[in-house]
């Protein structure tokens, strides 16, 4: 059988302008089923990009297709049904008494029938494992419990894509493995696919599957994270802990020593069938 790429997102020379900030030469595609992190210092552009890629900016010049087409004026709500959305702020997402009517708001707005409606955001609400809050006012939310609800109201509207603006970000340890858990059932049950930002160095290294390094709106990385975050220009970037160390320890200097892992283990000399212990000692 022939492999077939798809491509759900794809920008070509994307430009765009704010009085201070220029977005310049943007180009990159989104596959499906990736998840495929945008990263770069406060500022850089990520959170403008996502929004060229729905229209809610519009780009000064250059070509962004979702799904096959080019996103415009005339099918920038068909694109947007498709893609959930998170905002950055999840104050800025939420408005609704209760969190049951907040979550749905979208499905309600899609012309479901009540019974449906009532279907999906059950499932929304069980997905995110806010159930139990559903009538409560987001307003007396805690932060990350926003941005559960949030997602819930982006779910019910059953994307392809979803568009996380640092989902992670205030986000105690535990409540990073919750949201792991929850996107890893989605992309599984669901078959999601994700683009996200965040300055999490740990989800960049191990979760994403590829990066976008963004500096002053232009694009000076993309690829594996494994190869981007021993880049010089890159640590630069997006800063590293080293740095951080250097500050909180001024005289003291960071340096690398070899480790050695003994292990021991039990085995048999079949001559004499006699048994005992002896150690490998591996160097590495
Ligand atoms: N409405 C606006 N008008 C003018 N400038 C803006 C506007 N929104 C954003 N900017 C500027 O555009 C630049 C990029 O902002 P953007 O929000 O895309 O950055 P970001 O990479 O998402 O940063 P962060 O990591 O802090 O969320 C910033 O310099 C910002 O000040
Ligand atoms: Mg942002």
């Amino acid at each position: 059988m022939k492999y077939k790429m798809t491509f759900l997102i794809e920008l070509n020379n994307v430009n765009f302008e704010y009085d201070n900030f220029k977005i310049s030469n943007v180009s990159f595609k989104l596959k499906e089923g990736e998840k495929l992190a945008l990263i770069g210092a406060n500022g850089s552009g990520k959170t403008t990009i996502l929004k060229l890629i729905l229209n809610l900016l519009k780009r000064k010049s250059g070509i962004i297709k979702a799904f096959g087409l080019e996103v415009n004026k005339k099918n920038e709500w068909e694109i947007r049904k498709k893609i959930g959305f998170l905002f950055q702020n999840p104050d800025d997402q939420l408005f609704a008494p209760t969190v049951w009517e907040d979550v749905a708001f979208g499905p309600r707005n899609l012309k479901m029938s009540q019974k449906e409606v009532e279907i999906v955001v059950e499932w929304a609400l069980k997905s995110v494992k806010m159930l139990k809050y559903k009538n409560v006012s987001p307003v007396n939310l805690s932060w990350g419990q926003k941005k559960l609800v949030a997602l819930a109201g982006i779910l019910a509207m059953k994307p392809k894509i979803l568009f996380l603006d640092e989902p992670f970000a205030n986000l105690d340890m535990l409540a990073v493995k919750e949201l792991l858990e929850i996107l890893e059932n989605l992309r599984k049950n669901e078959n999601l696919t994700i683009l996200f930002t965040t300055h999490n160095h740990f989800i960049i290294q191990y979760w994403a599957d590829r990066i976008i390094v963004l500096k002053n709106g232009t694009i000076i990385y993309e690829g594996n994270p494994e190869d981007g975050l021993k880049l010089p220009e890159i640590k630069k970037a997006i800063g590293t802990w080293d740095d951080i160390i250097k500050i909180i320890y001024p005289g003291g200097e960071i340096h690398e020593h070899p480790h050695i892992h003994i292990h021991s283990h039990k085995h048999i000399h079949y001559s004499d069938l006699e048994s005992h212990e002896h150690k490998h000692d591996n160097f590495d």
